[in-house]
């Protein structure tokens, strides 16, 4: 029995989180496995409502469980920042996901290049750290001094910024910081999943030679583990990477990115792959709870039109058995996925006209033809 707390979110979140779990409760009635689902109101009408973000009562709540899915959350009527650090990151921060896995192979025939192409890349952007640690502020008058704090499962920091600018202007700060500890400990797991699938070249995405602090200690750290387990590395720069997964993206099987370059690479590489509509991911903590998401956000504009593909979220379903364990049921729901694709059944997105329900339908249905 795995106890699975569902945040199905904002906009289209609950009608793609239906589909994955009509999926799930058919891999329960067909497979042996037993799912507890409990479902949690975190998100923007909770908070329009009460103003709570993510809670200290959620956080108890949710740690009981295996697992966590979420549909997505985001609302227009909520300044930008506030749902997506108070909810959504406070939740990867909090359950200390410092691996953010987001799968990228091509699904045939939905690539968006010209050429015929194929691969099947791993992206592996770290979770916690980098331009996602909140180390900034807003000095007026060229003078003053922040004081902030970052607060992981690794260290509480503190850290002091004391500004005094000869010219009485408004700056603004946004500072980016990597610990060792969690470069090794993320390198580590994406090493153990190239062991998974008998890889031995890593692609690792930076910008070390203009950040050249922040991406000093993540390329001493990667080339340190690399040599102790024996894996070949590659150094790319972020700015030439986008450029070689439009061009190449054969070249690449396992690409290790840090946080915000890793936010805009795996958009890119969805669109590449088929679109977003595709693109799922795991917030994956080796030793804790994880959760899993569609790598796509609430879309508030197609909320209740039942159009959206539900795909992404279905394959994030699929991550979710994967790192439960049940590989096997992971490769159920791929297959489910594939067969209904197979059968001509594609959602607006991919050129096709299926709804939302109708595609859940057709995975499910290509489940119980593989019984
Ligand atoms: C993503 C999203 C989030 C991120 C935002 C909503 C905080 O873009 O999951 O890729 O930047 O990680
Ligand atoms: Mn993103």
């Amino acid at each position: 029995m795995y106890k699975i707390a569902v945040l199905p979110g904002d906009g289209i979140g609950p009608e793609v989180v239906a589909e994955a779990m009509k999926v799930l409760d058919v891999l329960s009635e067909n497979y042996s496995v037993k799912f507890d689902f409990q479902e949690f109101e975190i998100n923007s009408e909770r908070y329009l409502r009460t103003g709570e973000l993510l809670t200290d009562e959620d956080i108890g709540q949710l740690k009981r469980f295996d697992t966590i899915f979420l549909g997505a959350i985001g609302d227009d009527r909520v300044k930008p920042g506030i749902l997506e650090k108070g909810i959504l990151l406070a939740l990867r921060f909090t359950f200390d996901q410092y691996v953010n896995h987001r799968p990228a192979p091509l699904w045939k025939p939905f690539g968006r290049l010209k050429r015929e192409v194929d691969f099947n890349i791993d992206v592996f952007r770290e979770n916690t750290e980098d331009y996602y640690v909140a180390v900034g502020g807003r000095i007026s008058q060229g003078k003053g001094t922040l004081d902030l704090r970052v607060k992981r499962h690794l260290y509480d920091m503190k850290v002091r910024l004391d500004v005094d600018a000869d010219a009485p202007d408004d700056y603004a700060f946004e500072i980016g910081m990597m610990s060792r500890r969690n470069i090794e400990r993320f390198a580590d797991h994406v090493i153990e999943y190239c062991d998974l699938i008998n890889e031995n070249y890593i692609t690792v995405v930076d910008k070390a030679n203009v950040c050249s602090n922040i991406y000093s200690l993540w390329r001493e750290v990667w080339a340190d583990k690399c040599r102790r387990a024996g894996k070949q590395l590659g150094f790319m720069f972020v700015d030439a990477m986008t450029m070689a997964l439009v061009k190449n993206p054969d070249r690449f099987r396992v690409v290790a990115t840090p946080n915000m370059f890793g936010d805009i690479i795996t958009d890119l590489l969805a669109e590449v792959t088929g679109g977003l509509g595709l693109a799922p991911g795991g917030n994956i903590n080796p030793q804790g709870i994880s959760m899993f998401e569609p790598v796509h956000g609430s879309a508030p504009k197609y909320k209740g039109m039942n159009r959206i593909n539900p795909v992404a979220t279905i394959l994030a379903a699929k991550m979710m058995m994967d790192n439960l364990g049940r590989r096997d049921l992971g490769q159920v729901i791929f297959d489910g996925v594939r067969g209904a694709f197979d059968q001509g059944v594609y959602t607006k997105d991919l050129g096709g006209n299926a709804t939302t329900r109708q595609m859940g339908d057709a995975v499910v249905d290509a489940i119980h033809r593989m019984k």
